[in-house]
């Protein structure tokens, strides 16, 4: 808890789960960034977020998300667990060379949500860490104001460094997660 001017200040991290398919690897590798940024004593509470708990639909608002005039209870939901954050890391697969529909459309549902707030992104894949998915993410996030961190987490391979209980057991990439978590 950080304490100035009197005041208490709560630092809340939310990490967010960029795949929603069944039998995703999106949770697998939010919780190895969770278990990171708990260590760390900057963020009083970090919370995993999941996207499948919010159930968005394909972006069904009718006025700008720019405006925050939400006609649907989801995304007043979303808008509020979004608005309780002051820093974000997006945890994201690689689709096709890109990062998934469903963290693009639960990105666009909000606007101010977002503001300046510091991102970082730890993407995974194959051969390349899901870097194509990363560098675009990066694109997106800035074009919305948030402020992305480096350095940029590309998880190579990522299915080698957990076993098959999905408990990690090559911990090559913590100091560089660790060096994202400290940058928020
Ligand atoms: C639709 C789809 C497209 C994919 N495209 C890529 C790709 O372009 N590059 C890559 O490294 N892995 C690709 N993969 C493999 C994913 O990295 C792997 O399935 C990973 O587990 C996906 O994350 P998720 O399990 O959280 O959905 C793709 C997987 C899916 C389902």
């Amino acid at each position: 808890m950080l304490v100035h001017l009197g005041y208490t200040m709560t630092m809340k991290l939310q990490i967010i789960i960029g795949s929603t398919r069944p039998a995703r690897k999106g949770p697998m590798v939010a919780r190895y960034v969770e278990q990171i940024a708990k260590n760390n004593n900057k963020f009083t509470e970090v919370e995993l977020l999941d996207l499948v708990d919010y159930n968005l639909p394909l972006l069904d608002e009718v006025e700008m998300p720019s405006t925050g005039i939400y006609a649907h209870e989801h995304t007043k939901k979303w808008s509020a667990k979004i608005s309780e954050a002051q820093a974000y890391i997006f945890v994201t697969p690689e689709y096709n060379a890109g990062y998934p529909a469903s963290l693009k459309n639960a990105i666009d549902y909000l606007y101010k949500e977002w503001g300046d707030k510091p991102a970082g992104i730890i993407s995974y894949g194959g051969r390349s860490g899901g870097k194509n998915s990363a560098d675009g993410l990066v694109k997106v996030l800035n074009k919305i104001g948030m402020k992305v961190v480096e350095p940029q987490v590309n998880i190579v391979r990522f299915t080698e460094i957990f076993d098959q209980n999905e408990m990690l057991i090559d911990d090559s990439y913590t100091i560089s997660i660790k060096a994202v978590v400290d940058k928020l």
